[in-house]
């Protein structure tokens, strides 16, 4: 795939997506268009997260008939997906739901494009704060058009990192999943990390480890369009991606740990205990 083909997935994505922040900045500033549309307790969705997604996914097929779409409303909609080496966008239309439902705002619409099944195109924007995080493969990560630089971190102690619980996740997998990540928080307080943080939204958390705020996140229970635009935004600032066992990142896998530095995303893989984190019966 040639540069200039990138360039041109980029724009009419970056345009798309503006647009879609517009519909969440109109909900997020009129609490009464906030419409639940289904839920349990714990897995939110609103129209205004069905709407971006149905609009992201009319223009960018519409842009480029011959791409393929894995989004998370469509997906909860029933519509099966599997990555495949054909470009495909992988869309999140608003990550941190919860967030949104609540008007805290950090919430982000984020768009990712696959090919080969390597992401390659990554946009998270936050229109409530009006942050927009972007990268192309090879080409630097940015915030509003300014490059951005993970932390060069490389102790422990001396880390800010994300442990989300997720504990929304943790519905529905037993109380020995909830005692895993329980412990593993534990001993991240243990080993003296210098803070915890948990923004509820997974892009959210990666791109903060994109600008060096934040110096790592590991999260298990994830989803592709979760973190498929962040992967490019994080590798393009300068991150390092693992699977948190310490072997190769997987997009598909539902796990992420991610660092400014190596020497820290092998420090947490080592804290970690990693057995049993999947949620039997669902599809990866
Ligand atoms: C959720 C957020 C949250 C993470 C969950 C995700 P959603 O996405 O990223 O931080 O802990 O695993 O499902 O549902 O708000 O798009
Ligand atoms: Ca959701
Ligand atoms: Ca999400
Ligand atoms: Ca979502």
């Amino acid at each position: 795939m040639s540069s200039p083909d990138l360039d041109k997935f980029f724009q009419v994505a970056l345009e798309l997506t503006r647009k879609g922040g517009q519909l969440v900045r109109t909900a997020f500033d009129q609490p009464a268009s906030i419409v639940l549309t289904k839920s349990s307790d714990t897995d939110l969705v609103t129209e205004t997260d069905q709407a971006v997604e149905k609009l992201l996914i009319a223009g960018l097929g519409k842009a480029f008939p011959d791409h393929k779409f894995i989004g998370e409303e469509s997906a909860a909609a029933g519509q099966k997906y599997t990555l495949t080496d054909a470009p495909t966008w992988i869309i999140d239309p608003i990550d941190g739901t919860t967030n949104f439902v609540h008007r805290i705002p950090l919430v982000a619409i984020c768009v990712g494009l696959t090919i080969n099944k390597e992401p390659v195109v990554g946009i998270v924007y936050n229109p409530i704060t009006n942050e927009c995080f972007s990268a192309i493969k090879g080409r630097g990560a940015f915030k509003n058009g300014f490059p951005i630089h993970v932390s060069s971190t490389e102790a422990l102690n001396k880390s800010v990192i994300c442990t989300s619980l997720g504990i929304h996740n943790v519905v529905g997998v037993g109380p020995a999943w909830l005692d895993r990540a329980l412990e593993n928080h534990k001993k991240t307080v243990i080993a003296g990390v210098r803070g915890h943080r948990a923004f509820g939204s997974a892009a959210i958390n990666m791109v903060y480890v994109a600008q060096g705020s934040i110096d790592a996140y590991i999260e298990y229970g994830l989803h592709s369009w979760d973190i498929a635009a962040a992967v490019v935004i994080c590798r393009e600032a300068g991150a390092t991606l693992l699977d948190p066992t310490g072997a190769a990142f997987d997009l598909m896998s539902r796990k992420v740990l991610v660092a400014g530095t190596e020497k820290l995303a092998r420090e947490i893989s080592g804290v970690f205990t990693h057995t049993d984190f999947e949620r039997e019966g669902e599809e990866k």
